[in-house]
């Protein structure tokens, strides 16, 4: 049953549409004192500008050949191959994250909706993040009509 203890997640979801807007939030989300967890980095493109603004980045993808050719691009960066479904996967980098971003290949559709919630309370309840920020034009669309009701008590 529910309890006031519950649904009390401490991590922001920061949600936004193309990686424009993905990327703007690196320079007024990231301080210098950060520790990310990227996942969906790709070649490393967005994962180069992350590793500018925070102290640790590692940058993950599902994809070995990403990961190969990122790693060529970029060494000073470190990339694994990660399946973010896979939270055990995610477990075993070792590291406690201070930020999440997530860019992930399907997230945007309506369809995807339930798995973009999912995948990041896993990530909030496992990692307790400040934030986690997210490349998900549906979950934007849905953050707009969400309202979070206070009750006001006449004083
Ligand atoms: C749009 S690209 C990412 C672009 C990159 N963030 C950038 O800014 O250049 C999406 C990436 O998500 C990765 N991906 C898809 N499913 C994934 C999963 N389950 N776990 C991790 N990465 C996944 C794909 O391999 C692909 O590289």
């Amino acid at each position: 049953m529910a309890n006031e203890n519950q649904f009390k997640l401490f991590t922001k979801f920061i949600a936004t549409r193309g990686v424009e807007e993905y990327r703007q939030t690196i320079p007024i989300w990231i301080r210098p004192e950060d520790i990310i967890l990227e996942i969906g980095c790709e070649w490393g493109t967005t994962s180069t500008l992350i590793w500018q603004k925070c102290k640790n980045l590692i940058a993950t993808d599902i994809s070995l050949d990403c990961i190969k050719v990122a790693r060529t691009k970029y060494p000073g960066i470190r990339f694994e191959t990660l399946d973010a479904f896979n939270i055990q996967q995610a477990m075993k980098l070792g590291t406690k994250f201070t930020k999440i971003y997530i860019d992930m290949s399907g997230l945007s559709s309506y369809r995807a909706l339930l798995d973009v919630i999912s995948l990041m309370n896993m990530y909030a309840s496992v990692f307790e993040p400040e934030a986690i920020i997210i490349k998900s034009g549906s979950l934007k669309q849905f953050a707009k009509s969400c309202v979070a009701w206070k009750t006001t008590f006449p004083s």
